[in-house]
């Protein structure tokens, strides 16, 4: 049986998402508990460097659980240890990710379809590691099949410390809306703590979410990546609306966690700057909700789920630059972040030159109407 278990606002673990500078950020902002990209077990056997370096911890980090995808109890295990002993304060095993290289090898959410093997990789992990073990779980393979009180129930028999429910399927990545209810009824058969997952925003729709399924916590993944500052919000129980210059304040702390990670030489700067680029894609989602506004709707609708809308040229040259949707814009906004680090500029110096964008955004708006594509929410585009 393994230790329990006491975090409840969790950083979601997201492949090139939950980079530790990004974790570092969250954790600054009150993220109780972050979690690594998930980790084949097998690259780790291999010696693979660049996938034992996804389980670094950073200081900061209070609470930090590396996630491993393994087909066989035996690499769990191993990997599960190379965690522990790099620092690692838990492990997770991944038993949701639907990608096709997953998948192919028995691992993710293969082993939903696998309930008794699930469980001996459970049991080989909880009693092989001193840390706590959990398990991510989906609602099940497909809809017909939700077998979610089945794997949670041998999952805990098995004795992890917490499970986290992502109340999908499969099938569904992210189609259609997480379902709450699943989270409910595994809370209500369980005994150990139980972390829901999906579609959070807003601090009231988490808030929602808690009281609707007795979850234990919750994980939060795209949310943190629109507004890492989502986690203050949930602390505090209020709306927060950073100005654009406060944003870019938030934008280049995380560059400089971003040099001080990968180097600020020319190999490092170029390796920040496609994360930047890549972390863009979701800021210029971000739009206020204010509760008094968005409460009602969120009830009906996950406000996650809505698409935002185009941003208006009327609007200040600042507000419009940071809304739009265009990777090539967002890649000069990582080299100007990049660059105000290394220069020392000041935010406002910063929001000067990034407005100054504006046209050029107008312009590369014009020809088609429609924004680009929503960014990478699906698994297997991160
Ligand atoms: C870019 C991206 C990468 C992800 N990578 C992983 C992963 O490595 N392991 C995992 O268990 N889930 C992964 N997920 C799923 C999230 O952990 C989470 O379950 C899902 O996004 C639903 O939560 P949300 O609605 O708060 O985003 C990823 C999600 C995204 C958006």
């Amino acid at each position: 049986m393994s230790a329990p278990w006491t975090a409840k606002i969790i950083l979601a673990p997201m492949s090139k998402g939950s980079n530790l500078p990004f974790r570092r950020l969250c954790t600054a902002f009150g993220a109780q508990a972050t979690m690594s990209e998930m980790v084949f077990a097998t690259a780790l056997a291999k010696g693979s460097r660049r996938d034992l370096a996804l389980m670094r911890k950073h200081p900061d980090e209070k609470l930090f659980g590396a996630q491993i995808l393994a087909a066989q109890p035996d690499a769990a295990v191993q990997a599960a240890l190379q965690a522990q002993e790099m620092g690692a304060d838990w492990v997770d095993l991944n038993a949701g990710c639907p990608i096709r290289e997953a998948l192919s090898k028995g691992c993710g959410a293969r082993l939903l379809e696998r309930p008794q093997h699930l469980r001996a990789i459970c049991a080989a992990l909880a009693s092989s590691v001193d840390i706590p073990v959990t398990v991510k779980l989906r609602s099940g393979p497909r809809a017909n099949k939700l077998n979610y009180l089945e794997t949670s129930a041998l999952a805990e028999e098995a004795g992890v410390s917490a499970i986290a429910l992502h109340g999908r399927d499969r099938e569904q990545r992210y189609t259609g809306c997480a379902d709450w209810d699943v989270v409910k009824r595994t809370v209500d058969a369980r005994s150990i703590p139980v972390i829901g997952n999906g579609d959070i925003l807003t601090w009231y729709e988490a808030e929602d979410r808690i009281k609707q399924s007795g979850a234990y916590g919750i994980m939060i993944g795209r949310g943190a990546l629109i507004k890492p500052w989502l986690f203050q919000e949930l602390q505090e129980g209020r709306d927060l609306n950073p100005t654009p210059e406060e944003r870019i304040e938030i934008y280049l702390r995380l560059a400089a966690y971003m040099l001080e990670h990968f180097g600020d030489d020319e190999r490092g700067c170029r390796t920040a700057h496609s994360f930047l680029t890549w972390h863009g894609d979701f800021f210029c989602r971000y739009r206020y909700l204010p509760e008094s506004e968005y409460h009602g709707q969120s009830r009906q609708h996950p406000l996650i789920q809505t698409r935002s809308d185009m941003p208006s040229p009327d609007e200040k040259p600042l507000d419009f630059v940071l809304a739009v949707q265009k990777s090539a814009i967002h890649a000069k906004i990582a080299q100007m972040l990049i660059d105000g680090v290394k220069e020392k500029s000041t935010p406002a110096e910063l929001a000067a030159k990034i407005g100054s964008l504006k046209d050029e955004c107008a312009e590369l708006l014009k020809p088609r109407q429609a924004p680009d594509s929503v960014p990478a929410t699906s698994e297997d585009t991160p």
